[in-house]
Parts: C-alpha cells; sequence; structure tokens
C-alpha cells in the first residue's frame, strides 16, 4: 500500500516536474543499523523521492548498507561507520535520526534521558558541523527532551532554524488511525485523527473530536481509546518483553514522515503532517516546543496550524499534558546549557 502511494504520488511528481530532472535529496539514517533504521531504511529505498541514502550508525551499517543497495530501485545507498559521520552528512538535505537505546518493561521515555541525550547531542553536533541547513527529524526518544537538546546545540552553534527541526510524532498519528478504525470497522486509510502536545504519555493529546468518525465515541469507550493511543508504547515494549520498543511501526511512520517533508521540499503544496516543533501555540504558557498539525513547505515549517475547536474532556488533556511537556523541554535545555 505504501509503495502504490509512494509511486502514484511519484507519477504526479514527475508530471508536476515534467521538464526539469527531479531534486536530488540525499537521505541520512543516524542509527541505521538499529530496530527501527533497518525496517525505515529499506523502506526510503523504495521511496522514489530519495535519490541518495546514506545508512550511518556506531555499528553494522555497512552491512545494512550492503543488503538495502540490492533493492533495485534507483537510489544510491552507501554505509558509513563510527569514524565516518562528516562523510554521512556531507550533502544530506534530510537527517532522520533513530539513534539511541529503546525502552525496557517497567521504564519511562524519560528513564532513557540519561544515555540518550548525549546521543543526540553528540550528533547534533556533527550535523551543525557537516549539514547545518538540512531538516532535521528527531526520533530518539523521550522526543519532547531530544527536540529541545538538538536546538539547544544548534543555537550555541548559531546555525539554529526552527523551520528545520522536527520531532517525528507520526507514529502517534499512525495509531490512532489504526485503534479508532478497529472500533469502528472502518479501513484506516479513511481514518485521520489529529493528534497534538508531545510525544509520552500524557502528553500525547489525540483530538478525536475532531474526527469525522471519532466525535462519537464517549465514556468508558473513549477513554480506553485514548489511554490506548497515550499508551500504545507500552503495548509495545510489554509484548516485545524486554527485546525493545517499537521498530516496525515506526519504520513506517518514519518513512512516512520523510516521504511527506520530502514532497514538500519538492515544492508539492497542502502537505501537512502533525509534528512536534518549535511553536508559537503554547509558548505564553511557557511551552515553546509542541506537536500539532503542520504544513510544510521547500523551507520546512511553513505554517503551524491551530489546535482548533476542542471537547470539553480534550481541554482536560491539554490541561494535563502541558506541565509534563514543560518539564520534559526544560530538562533537555538544561541538559545543554548547564553542561
Ligand atoms: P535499537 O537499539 O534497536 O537501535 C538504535 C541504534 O542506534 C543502534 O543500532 C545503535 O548502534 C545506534 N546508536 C547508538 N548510539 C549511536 C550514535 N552515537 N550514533 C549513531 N548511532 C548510534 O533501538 P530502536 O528500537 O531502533 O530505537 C531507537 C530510538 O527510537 C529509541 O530511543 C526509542 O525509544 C526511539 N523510538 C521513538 C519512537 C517515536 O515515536 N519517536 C518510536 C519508537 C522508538
Ligand atoms: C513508541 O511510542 O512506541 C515509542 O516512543 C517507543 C516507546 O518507548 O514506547
Amino acid at each position: 500500500m505504501f509503495a502504490s502511494r509512494f509511486a502514484k504520488r511519484s507519477t504526479a511528481l514527475a508530471r508536476g516536474f515534467a521538464s526539469s530532472a527531479r531534486a536530488e535529496r540525499k537521505v541520512a539514517v543516524l542509527g541505521a543499523g538499529g530496530g527501527i533504521g533497518q525496517p525505515m531504511s529499506l523502506l526510503l529505498k523504495q521511496d522514489p523521492l530519495v535519490t541518495s541514502l546514506a545508512l550511518y550508525d556506531v555499528r553494522g551499517a555497512p552491512g545494512v548498507a550492503a543488503d538495502i543497495s540490492h533493492v533495485n530501485t534507483k537510489s544510491e545507498v552507501k554505509g558509513y561507520g563510527a569514524d565516518d559521520i562528516a562523510s554521512a552528512l556531507k550533502g544530506a538535505e534530510l537527517v532522520i535520526i533513530p539513534a539511541g537505546v529503546p525502552r525496557k518493561p517497567g521504564m519511562t521515555r524519560d528513564d532513557l534521558f540519561n544515555t540518550n541525550a548525549s546521543i543526540v547531542r553528540t550528533l547534533a553536533e556533527a550535523c551543525a558541523e557537516h549539514c547545518p541547513k538540512a531538516m532535521i527529524g528527531i526520533i530518539s526518544n523521550p522526543v519532547n527532551s531530544t527536540v529541545p537538546i538538538f536546538a539547544e546545540v544548534y543555537k550555541k552553534k548559531g546555525v539554529f532554524d526552527p523551520k528545520r527541526l522536527f520531532g517525528v510524532t507520526t507514529l502517534d498519528v499512525v495509531r490512532s488511525s489504526r485503534f479508532l478504525a478497529e472500533i469502528k470497522g472502518l479501513d484506516p486509510k479513511d481514518v485521520k485523527v489529529t493528534v497534538v502536545g508531545g510525544h509520552s504519555g500524557v502528553t500525547i493529546v489525540p483530538l478525536l473530536s475532531q474526527t469525522p468518525q471519532g466525535k462519537d465515541v464517549k465514556g468508558e469507550e473513549y477513554k480506553a481509546l485514548v489511554h490506548r493511543i497515550q499508551f500504545g508504547g507500552d503495548e509495545v515494549v510489554k509484548a516485545k518483553d524486554g527485546a525493545g520498543s517499537a521498530t516496525l511501526s515506526m519504520g513506517f511512520a518514519g518513512a512516512r514522515f520523510a516521504n511527506s517533508l520530502l514532497r514538500a521540499m519538492n515544492g508539492e503544496s497542502g502537505v501537512v503532517e502533525p509534528t512536534f516543533v518549535e511553536s508559537p501555540l503554547y509558548a505564553s504558557e511557557g511551552v515553546e516546543w509542541f506537536a500539532s498539525n503542520v504544513e510544510l513547505g521547500p523551507d520546512g515549517v511553513k505554517n503551524i496550524h491551530p489546535v482548533g475547536a476542542l471537547s470539553v474532556e480534550e481541554e482536560e488533556l491539554i490541561k494535563a499534558c502541558l506541565p509534563d511537556l514543560k518539564k520534559n523541554i526544560s530538562k533537555g535545555v538544561s541538559f545543554v546549557n548547564s553542561a
């Protein structure tokens, strides 16, 4: 389904850009040897908008690259090991980052902070040096903190552009669509749910009242659905029983996000994805980063949509989200600035 969607879009784009060769788009994946990195890289190899794929990891990337490079699509694939990040990033226009450790049962995403904060800071320093203008999509958890960490490193280096930095929250959107469709007996492709806030527990706020198929879900069924969306990650962590967290669905979601961004970078208009960005929506309440629907454009963020009309329940969910989100963001900011 994904591949045929890509194919349709590719045909549409080919028509739209008939007179010139389509833009060359080098995409780098940092953490490409991992549970998310591998399937996401495979899906990116199937995306006709990716012309060159640079797979970097501190372990295993050359092997993954050799394997994926045999897939007979047009893009070039190269693998880069620990000491070769400069070559991986040189000329990259989009960098997707799933590097870092995943959760085990009983852990929160914030429990990953100590390890992943340093990994993301190191990778931000490398990106600031070798591809400061690239679009960056951060998958590494805790997203609510790692994205501000990345931003603070860029600010220190004088290269921060808030339009080009994104926390990837697409998996929450994918899950919401799937779970609501399951309840309603519908095809998920027809079910779109906006998810705002952040990416962990109560900071994940699905706006079901804005979805035609979701607005009549009430009472216990509503509570259970919201809980499942907010804690869908735990479901996978528990089922994997110590072997990590969501990798395959995240690979799918990450590749979808990358495809949306590439379409927008190539000039397609009206591309909207919920994503965690520096945002004015709740800045007056001290929450500088917030996920909402964002229209993407050639230079990244084009227009941050307001959250829109909320139900009473959703007002409550936002109220619960903001204090946690604020804490997670300032933890990331202090990590860089008090070091
Ligand atoms: P994994 O352990 O399978 O893979 C992580 C990879 O990162 C490994 O190959 C490791 O070698 C690599 N790595 C570690 N340090 C690195 C560095 N400095 N530079 C480059 N690569 C480095 O883990 P995973 O299951 O792929 O998960 C990765 C991260 O994504 C975790 O933090 C997880 O919590 C997060 N995640 C986020 C979402 C989301 O919705 N945003 C969804 C699922 C998982
Ligand atoms: C998810 O939502 O699946 C990821 O953030 C991984 C996790 O730790 O749950």
